[in-house]
């Protein structure tokens, strides 16, 4: 298959990071790690896509900037059916951290928890399933 190049850009911690996952996993070089990431990544929407699953998805952000609360807010009113509970913890003068639980189709949820997680300014995101089944 043909190898195609294109550039990425991380900012200096996440690429310090990348650089340690290559470590941890001996990778010859960074685009063995990128391609083990994007990869894993896939199998697990693959394979929770159509289940109904219960999970959470956690949120830390600096509630300074963007107006990200107003913003996960209007995103859960969308998607109310999905949404069981919100808590949010103001964990310092600067960071919130948010965990919203959520029941339905994996591929509802992941759908949901990509727009929070992508929402400019989150500093990490990260969504946890539970298959019911
Ligand atoms: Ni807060």
């Amino acid at each position: 298959m043909a190898i195609k190049r294109f550039g990425v850009s991380l900012d200096e911690l996440v690429l310090g990071e990348l650089d340690e996952l290559v470590t941890k996993h001996q990778f010859p070089n960074r685009s063995q790690a990128i391609r083990y990431l994007i990869k894993s990544h896939l199998i697990a929407d693959n394979w929770e896509e159509n289940r109904d699953v219960a999970g959470t998805v956690t949120l830390l952000y600096d509630h300074h900037k963007r107006d990200i609360s107003g913003q996960s807010n209007d995103i859960q009113h969308d998607h109310h059916h999905l949404v069981l509970s919100m808590q949010h913890i103001h964990l310092d003068h600067n960071n919130c951290l948010e965990t919203i639980t959520l029941k339905g189709r994996a591929s509802e949820l992941i759908d949901l928890s990509d727009k929070l997680i992508g929402m400019k300014g989150v500093k990490h995101g990260k969504l946890v399933m539970s298959s019911l089944d």
